[in-house]
């Protein structure tokens, strides 16, 4: 059968909700794919011979293999269409990959994981591929690695399954059940720009200035993510809402907060949130508030807005499904 002559793929963003920086040290985590802001991937067939192209829409940038601009944003897609080639996974010439994202980069929301997921998967959809979500996770693991250094491994997890997740590495991944009845949250952007390997390596540093307070807090933030799969898959969002505000006290204490985003979690606390953290690294990026119903989670994203922050969206997560385990 002929290959399709263009193939479009799409990876949703992630959310921790529980568990940022403890997963480096190998403590549990809960995470959630979003539905919200997403990336899109589209490969087609070029002529023959031809050198395999690369666009990336969103920062104006194009380049053939082996010719790739030295900004940032260029070198995980350089190493992505690498990691194909080498492997056999599709041809050293004749097509070409364009991506797409409405993910905020350095947010906490798993950009580099989504735009890699969607450009994997429209890839394998060209060549016909029979990668499953596993394999993709190793694949999107594999380029994480060049954007942040260390990953965990949450992010390729999560976007690469789409589903609810207890992650811990180098364990047996765990897909949560539930929740019964869908969560509401609010998300807003404080605008502040992170780099995740920076906040990683700093709070590693300081680790090593303090390596038993450090870890009493990892130890801390791991087991109020094991309290909050229980939370999440009973549905219970009040119970869920406190663990969340107390993994965002743990991660100020070890220094991952910034004024900007105190302000938008006491914001949200104050607006009725159920709870509310930051995610991702932290020093900026995203926080998520906890609200009790869609209307409230829309109230709580105005409410953001308000406060500071130059975007806030209401997101809905968790699918009722099985329970069950995977390889990450
Ligand atoms: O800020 P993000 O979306 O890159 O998330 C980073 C999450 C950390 O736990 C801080 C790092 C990791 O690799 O898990």
């Amino acid at each position: 059968m002929n290959p399709p002559a263009v193939s479009q793929a799409k990876a949703p963003s992630k959310l921790i909700l529980l568990g940022e920086h403890a997963v480096v040290y190998g403590h549990p985590s809960v995470a959630v794919p979003l539905d919200g802001p997403s990336s899109r991937a589209s490969a087609r067939l070029g002529r023959p011979g031809e050198p395999i192209g690369v666009e990336l829409s969103d920062f104006k940038l194009a380049w053939m293999r082996g010719e790739a601009p030295s900004a940032d944003e260029a070198k995980p897609f350089a190493a992505l269409v690498e990691r194909l080639v080498s492997s056999g996974l599709a041809p050293d010439n004749g097509w070409t990959l364009t991506v797409t994202s409405e993910v905020p980069i350095g947010c906490g929301l798993g950009s580099g994981a989504s735009t890699a997921a969607a450009a994997f998967r429209a890839v394998y959809g060209l060549f016909g591929v029979p990668r499953g979500d596993s394999e993709l996770s190793d694949d999107v693991f594999a380029v994480e690695k060049i954007n942040h250094g260390t990953p965990s491994g949450v992010d390729n997890t999560v976007v690469s399954h789409g589903r609810p997740v207890l992650f811990r590495k180098g364990k047996e991944l765990a897909f949560l059940a539930g929740p019964g009845t869908a969560l509401h949250l609010a998300v807003a952007d404080s605008g502040v720009r992170h780099k995740t390997s920076e906040v990683v390596s700093d709070v590693a540093s300081r680790r090593r200035e303090a390596t038993e307070r450090f870890d009493a807090v990892f130890s801390a933030i791991g087991a109020l993510a094991e309290q909050g799969r229980a939370a999440f898959e009973r549905g219970d969002a009040r119970a869920l809402g406190g663990l969340m505000s107390e993994n965002h006290r743990l991660l100020a204490s070890l220094g991952v907060s910034s004024p900007e985003l105190e302000t938008l979690v006491l914001k949200a606390c104050v607006s009725g949130a159920l709870g509310a953290k930051l995610c991702g690294a932290g020093r900026g990026g995203c926080v998520a508030a906890l609200a009790a119903d869609a209307a409230g989670a829309l109230r709580l994203a105005e409410a953001l807005k308000a406060a500071g922050a130059v975007t806030a969206f209401a997101a809905r997560v968790g699918q009722p499904r099985l329970a069950g385990k995977g390889r990450p």
